[in-house]
């Protein structure tokens, strides 16, 4: 058949973008329409009360209860397909960027294998290994003269993920009657649903419920990630130990008034406040270092995250990052009805993982 009567018949497919937080589970369906990426149906479905505890709280659930909250947020969401792309979270793989010397690109393969082994800290066959060779920075020298560059050492991203853990996530996906095209780490989802791939360097910030994620990109690819072990629960925790309340009362306090309080909540405002200084801290770090290393300067920092949602969260970030600091907005990768414009702005920093998982099975689904 023709290119233009295949793509007349072809069925229009939907897809689904999985991500299962630590605290709350984000799908998105989406699909194909005259060439363009159609949301369908989107929801979150927060995991704390099937481990009876708080909403916000990270809180590792047996399987059982994860298959049981994702049958009822597919059935909340009134999904239509079951075929999805998965994403894993950053804490359960390892990634390392390690320089191998110039092979024939059929080698590369082997050569990747040898020189993990020194970065990896457990036996190979117990984890499922996957590369991606970062470009250089220009494919050929300003002579044209290709010979030269290739010469030079290559650097390549190494990501490896427990057999174990991947089995597991394997078992609760099939649990739940969902058919994975493929799983990546969530990092690798973001950056898809987040970044173009223009030639300026930005910084991605995940705020999620248990830590905060870093991810520093260039050109589409990633080029450093940080984990910082605070997220927006502990924000909740400090507010609930320092003014006496319940961690309910401490998250809606957290999520109503934020950095926005006013005078009569300084106390909330100031306890916050040593929260994100911290973390502002440590992701300032690591931008300059990143800078001062690559000799790059960083454009942009992204906000994505349920904990950026924090009203006032990007004003301090204004003030404590000396670049420009936007909220993602991944849903403005998709087509969405007019009159949920506003909603979709406001939730785009959650979806941006389910979004992004979501893009590339579509992609897959219509090859
Ligand atoms: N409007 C809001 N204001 C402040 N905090 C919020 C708001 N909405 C959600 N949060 C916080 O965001 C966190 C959840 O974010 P998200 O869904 O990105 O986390 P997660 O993906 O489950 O966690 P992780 O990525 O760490 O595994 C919760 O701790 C919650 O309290
Ligand atoms: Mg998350």
């Amino acid at each position: 058949m023709s290119g233009f009567f295949s793509s007349l018949f072809k069925k229009e497919v939907s897809v689904l973008g999985v991500d299962i937080g630590s605290s709350a589970i984000k799908i998105v369906q989406i699909k194909k329409k005259r060439g363009k990426a159609v949301l369908e149906t989107y929801g979150e479905l927060t995991l704390g009360p099937y481990g009876g505890i708080e909403v916000g709280r990270s809180v590792a659930l047996p399987q059982e209860k994860q298959i049981e909250a994702i049958k009822d947020i597919l059935r909340e969401a009134k999904t239509t397909t079951l075929q999805c792309g998965a994403s894993l979270p950053l804490t359960s793989s390892l990634i390392t960027f390690i320089t191998i010397p110039p092979v024939p690109e059929k080698q590369i393969g082997d050569v990747v294998m040898i020189e993990a082994r020194k970065y990896i800290p457990v036996p190979l066959d117990e984890v499922f290994l996957d590369y991606s060779i970062i470009p250089r920075e220009e494919a050929f020298s300003a002579d044209g003269n290709e010979e030269k560059k290739t010469s030079e050492n290559q650097e390549i991203l190494v990501v490896a993920i427990h057999n174990q853990y991947l089995n597991e996530y394997q078992s609760i996906m099939t649990g739940s009657a969902l058919e994975p095209v493929f799983y990546e780490i969530e990092i690798f989802s973001a950056i898809r649903a987040v970044a173009d791939h223009g030639i300026a360097t930005v910084m991605l910030i995940d705020m999620g419920a248990r830590a905060t994620k870093l991810y520093i990109v260039e050109r589409g690819v990633l080029r450093a990630s940080h984990i910082i072990n605070k997220g927006s629960q502990d924000i909740t925790l400090a507010l609930s130990k320092a003014l006496s309340i319940s961690p309910e009362s401490a998250e809606s306090l957290k999520r109503t008034k934020g950095l926005k309080g006013g005078p009569e909540y300084r106390e909330l405002t100031e306890i916050i406040t040593v929260n994100l200084d911290y973390i502002f801290y440590e992701a300032n770090a690591t931008l300059l270092n990143y800078q001062k290393k690559y000799e790059k300067n960083v454009g942009r920092v992204f906000l994505t995250g349920g904990g950026v949602l924090l009203k006032g969260f990007i004003d301090l970030a204004k003030i404590s990052f000396q670049t420009d600091v936007a909220y993602a907005d991944p849903f403005s990768k998709l087509e969405t009805p007019a009159f949920l414009g506003e909603e979709l702005a406001a939730a785009g920093p959650e979806f941006a993982v389910a979004i992004g998982a979501a893009l590339r099975c579509l992609a897959e689904a219509n090859q």
